[in-house]
């Protein structure tokens, strides 16, 4: 009897745990592309695929907060981590690599007719004032933002972790305060020098001539050339470019929300990195590049046949306008009368 008991059990039992899988079975197998967002076994992989923001839920007023996790942020990561380090690794590097090729082909610009020792009044202080303070802003803001994009994996394993974290907060500091004098300086050089910034028909020319940068040739120009056009004009739309990202940035979610503030970096330091670039061949020929060139922003004035042979028309029109010899000034020789 107890025998009969134990396999009539033996079979209930098997028949119930039969019907068991034979109702569990077409359950799972209908909901395979649905997420159970409370179940152990569902992957965070996959939540990510269904959804666009993975939120939970808090008590806090700044509902931004709530969100734990959104796919977005790994695309992000991966600009921020690679694509912007070798953008740019390439254009800071590569633009050095042209230069040097450049100069080590081309050598100097030389003043060709030489110094005359006469001088004309190129920049006014005022003016070399505000390249100056613009200009010595965009180096530290260069510095402390590049430190940002490459300062972990360069500078770190160099100077050490608590070396690194009181520079970064420094660096942080400057690039948070200097951009406000660096942003009015935008707008100063903008308003100060745009008459002589708008193209005429004598860019064209200048253009067909590669600006005489190669060979002997003076292509004529009027107070600022189209090579110096172009920088201007890169000049301002790179800065209100990164301006207006940079406070974006620096007053995060007022004006815009994650998604926004992701593409603000991106331009920002895209932005960032083709203007460092820029300037370097900026300073580049404003230096060593051409002879006689950097006192234009030095003192102000420059030697009367670099003019003529560099802004023949321009020289023409101050002459004409002041008189060769009040237009002229003499700080370092007399010439021979
Ligand atoms: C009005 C001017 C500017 C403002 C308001 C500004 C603001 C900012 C802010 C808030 C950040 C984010 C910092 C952080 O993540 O803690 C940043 C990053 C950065 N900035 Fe600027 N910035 C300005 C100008 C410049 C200039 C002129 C340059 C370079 C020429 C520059 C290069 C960079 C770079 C490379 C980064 C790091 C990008 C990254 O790797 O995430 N910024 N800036």
């Amino acid at each position: 009897m107890a025998r009969l008991l134990a396999q009539a059990r033996f079979i209930i039992g098997a028949f119930a745990l039969a019907s068991l899988l034979a109702f569990a079975a077409p359950a799972v197998a209908q909901q395979p592309t649905q997420v159970n967002p409370t179940a152990s076994s569902v992957k965070e992989e996959r939540l990510l695929k269904g959804l666009k923001i993975i939120s939970g839920r808090g008590t806090i007023p700044d509902t931004k907060s709530y969100n734990l996790e959104q796919p977005a942020g790994r695309d992000w990561r991966q600009f921020h981590n690679v694509t912007l380090r070798w953008t740019g690794a390439i254009a800071i590097l590569g633009i050095l690599v042209v230069l040097v090729v450049f100069y080590l082909i081309r050598g100097q610009v030389k003043l060709e007719s030489g110094f005359s020792g006469r001088r004309i009044v190129r920049f006014n202080a005022f003016e070399r004032f505000i390249h100056w303070v613009t200009a010595t802003c965009f180096i530290i803001l260069a510095i402390s933002g590049l430190n940002i994009t490459f300062g972990r994996s360069l500078l770190l394993p160099l100077i050490g972790e608590s070396a690194f974290a009181g520079w970064s907060q420094w660096a942080k500091y400057a690039h948070n305060y200097l951009s406000f004098p660096f942003t009015i300086g935008v707008v100063v050089i903008f308003l100060m020098w745009i008459a002589g910034n708008i193209p005429n028909k004598v860019d064209v020319e200048w253009l067909k001539r590669g600006g005489g940068i190669i060979g002997h040739d003076h292509p004529p120009a009027y107070r600022f050339n189209a090579g110096q056009k172009a920088i201007y004009w890169a000049q301002i739309i790179g800065g209100v470019a990164i301006a207006v990202t940079g406070y974006l940035l620096m007053f995060p979610f007022y004006l815009t929300d994650v998604a926004g503030m992701q593409t603000a970096q991106m331009v920002h330091a895209i932005v960032a990195v083709l203007f460092v670039a820029l300037m370097l061949a900026h300073i580049y020929i404003g230096t060593i590049g051409m002879e006689g060139a950097f006192e234009a922003m030095g003192e102000g004035t420059v030697d009367v046949n670099w003019a003529r042979e560099h802004h023949s028309l321009w020289l023409e029109q101050e002459m004409a306008r002041t008189g060769p010899n009040e237009s002229q000034r003499q700080p370092m020789a007399t010439p021979a009368e």
